[in-house]
């Protein structure tokens, strides 16, 4: 064994980036199935809730090139075991705008859009229900809420201590739908061989697709399929699941016996993919005039769609970050005529954090207390509502930190006081806080024989959506197996590798990275049983995680951040800028200093673009998306960014898992969109409890 620097916490450039630079990686699209691919493009409902009454394709049909119009009466049946909107075309019945009633296949795209316009549907409309109200009488508590957490949770006398407290802080605060808006549209690809499907993919995790597929088409076995996703460009969350194009590109395919390939448009991601849901939240907090809080309440209404049950858990984040004797969070839904919802990036804490660390903001103005000291103040030193020890707990020292760099000593906690010219100027800061979780993961190494320098084949169906998994799982698989990362061959993105669960709940690289290391371990178990020799066909091991660590049962395990913010505010157009920012995060071991940045500074940008642009805006009388593309739905570009600090704390927690990843893909944006909105009322006296913070609101 030979001694090679480690090179997991170093800024190693993507291995993946070249390829990526030149366009020699290949994106779902640009497979090559060899053979002629035919095109698919959708017929999509323009009602939200009805049934359709006619629908003839046969000028469609007639088109020189069309290969087929697939409609619920001659597609190919899908299992009724498929759920929500994935058993396309297969009813009659429209559930939301934009669900797809026909699709046509064709051999160039052009023909195939074309063709689309020829198909006559008619439908039988009822109205919309898509206004989601806190009175709303059909609103109902859901079993569970995502992650399997429980849907209430209620501690001491909430109703009691708010009744005693000597300052109570009560408001609401709104969040609208949002989308995901990846670069990258979501493409399928698919070609059966007989009862083999392969799809090539853009998706977070090919082996979750596997099963909807094997589901789906009746299939006997995973074998039957494959997945294969190497290079996905972005997806926050709209590309964890099974969507429609998945489903329809393996129908299409089978319908006509051909390589078939899909590639939403922008404007069909509005409705096809998901979203995130709105919410309307409740917050009370009940203080001493010291500021330690004696009740915390958070209540949450959200909208699911008629057809599926996703319920966000919007108020877990107010499960763990204060102290408080007394505590209720509550989730209540609607189910509204809307596209199914899914996560987006740190479901549940993006919205839900943005309420909590909104009312500590207030709560600090009305006791006249730092808002920093106020969070340090209510600092838990046991999960408030588990009862267990943390894992490893680093919030005060990103605040600490944040506020040293970001240079927060001797504010003045006066709104409204502060002008540059035209501009309002004001600082915000917020706190910040996501699950630190693993889950099953299983991998294969193979260390080659022979003359030729060692090399070490690592297999696991890890995906990179963009995170730098490509390079962070090589640096982790060197350090394990004592070589360098030219030594280091990966595979990722495959279902026919071993099994992984995709790149989601930031919990990738601490699962995928956890395989690679256990497996590593046993390679060297192995070799060392064989004297240290290595046999002339070489030696391969199959190992992995089979979930979370032991810890999870007796520790609280997460991840924790602060943000601190400028905000400027243009008196007389109302425009809001964020000309710098510092935010300091603990995550345990960060395994690539550069991509890592990469990830908390992405984070913190779609925090600042929930904050200042982005809403999706349903039509309440026609229920669509009004602003259903990338020139109405806006997201920060370049010029919303300014100066970012980005920095993190050493933090060594052997308890999440035997490398001490904590995982970094979702933090960055929690808290983010609080501490603008601090920023602006420190700014402007206003507080603007519903988000955007959209000039109009300023008047
Ligand atoms: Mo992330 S919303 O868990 O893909």
């Amino acid at each position: 064994m030979t001694t090679v620097d480690r090179v997991v916490g170093a800024g190693i450039d993507r291995i993946d980036g070249p390829a990526k630079v030149r366009g020699t990686a290949p994106y779902a699209y640009e497979q090559d199935p060899g053979e002629p691919i035919a095109h698919l493009a959708l017929v999509q409902s323009t009602v939200n809730r009805g049934r359709i009454t006619r629908l003839d394709p046969t000028v469609a049909e007639a088109l020189p090139g069309v290969l087929a119009v697939l409609t619920p009466a001659n597609a190919p049946r899908l299992s009724e075991e498929l759920a929500s909107d994935l058993p396309v075309l297969q009813s009659l019945d429209v559930h939301y705008q934009g669900q797809v009633v026909a699709a046509v296949v064709a051999e160039t795209s052009e023909i195939a859009a074309a063709a689309v316009g020829e198909v006559l549907v008619e439908y039988a409309a009822q109205p919309p229900d898509v206004h989601l109200a806190v009175d709303r009488p059909d609103l109902y508590a859901p079993p569970n809420v995502m992650g399997g957490a429980a849907t209430d949770s209620e501690i001491g006398d909430v109703e009691g201590a708010l009744a005693a407290a000597a300052v109570v802080h009560d408001a609401v605060y709104e969040t609208p739908t949002q989308h995901h808006n990846p670069i990258e549209m979501h493409t399928s690809m698919a070609r059966w061989n007989g009862d083999t499907l392969t799809l090539w993919d853009a998706d977070q995790g090919p082996h979750t697709i596997v099963d909807d597929l094997v589901t789906g088409f009746g299939l006997d076995s995973g074998d039957q399929v494959r997945v294969v996703s190497p290079y996905v460009g972005g997806a926050f969350g709209s590309k964890a699941f099974t969507h429609p194009n998945q489903m329809l590109a393996a129908l299409a395919a089978r319908a006509v016996g051909r390589t078939v390939v899909l590639e939403l448009s922008r404007q069909q991601m509005f409705s096809l993919v998901g979203h995130r849901t709105p919410t309307i939240q409740r917050i009370r907090l009940g203080a001493d005039p010291e500021g330690r809080l004696s009740a915390i309440s958070h209540e949450v209404v959200e909208h699911t769609a008629r057809i599926s049950e996703f319920a966000e858990q919007t108020a877990t984040g107010t499960r763990v970050m204060y102290a408080a004797p007394h505590r209720r969070t509550t989730h209540r839904l609607a189910r509204l005529d809307v596209p199914p919802p899914t996560i987006m990036r740190a479901p549940g804490e993006t919205p839900g954090m943005y309420a909590l660390e909104s009312a500590m903001d207030e709560l600090a103005h009305t006791l006249g207390i730092d808002p920093v000291e106020l969070r340090i103040r209510n600092e838990p030193e046991r999960d408030p509502e588990r009862d267990v020890p943390w894992s490893s707990r680093s919030l005060v020292g990103c605040l600490r930190t944040g506020a040293e760099r970001f240079g927060w000593a001797g504010r003045d906690p006066r709104p409204g006081v502060r002008t540059d010219g035209r501009w309002l100027v004001g600082t915000g800061v917020a706190a910040a806080t996501y699950p630190a979780r693993r889950r099953r993961a299983d991998c294969r190494i193979t260390v080659h024989g022979g003359a030729a320098p060692v090399r070490h084949l690592v297999e696991i169906d890890g995906s990179d959506i963009g995170t730098g998994a490509w390079t962070a799982l090589s640096q982790i698989a060197a350090d394990a197996l004592h070589t360098d990362l030219a030594s280091v061959e990966l595979r990722i993105g495959d279902s026919a590798l071993p099994f992984a669960g995709g790149a989601g709940g930031s919990m990738g690289t601490a699962s995928w990275g956890s395989a690679i290391e256990l497996t590593a371990r046993e390679l060297h178990r192995r070799l060392d049983a064989l004297g240290g020799q290595l046999p002339p066909d070489g030696l391969t091991v199959e190992g992995g995680v089979p979930g979370p660590s032991d810890a999870a049962e007796t520790h609280s395990m997460h991840t924790f951040g602060a943000h601190f913010v400028e905000v400027r505010v243009d008196a007389d157009t109302g425009e809001v800028r964020v000309p710098r920012a510092t935010s300091v995060y603990a995550a345990g071991t960060i395994v690539n200093a550069k991509t890592a940045r990469s990830q908390f500074l992405g984070g913190f940008c779609m925090g600042l673009s929930m904050a200042l642009h982005e809403e999706s805006v349903q039509d309440e009388h026609f229920g669509h998306y009004a602003n259903h593309d990338l020139a109405e739905y806006h997201v920060a570009t370049n010029a919303d960014i300014g100066e970012i600090d980005i920095a993190w704390l050493e933090e060594d927690d052997p308890l999440v898992n035997e490398l001490g990843i904590k995982g970094i893909g979702e933090i960055g944006i929690v808290g983010a969109a609080a501490a603008i909105a601090n920023g602006y009322w420190h700014a402007t006296g206003k507080r603007i409890r519903d988000l955007p913070l959209t000039p109009d609101k300023f008047f």
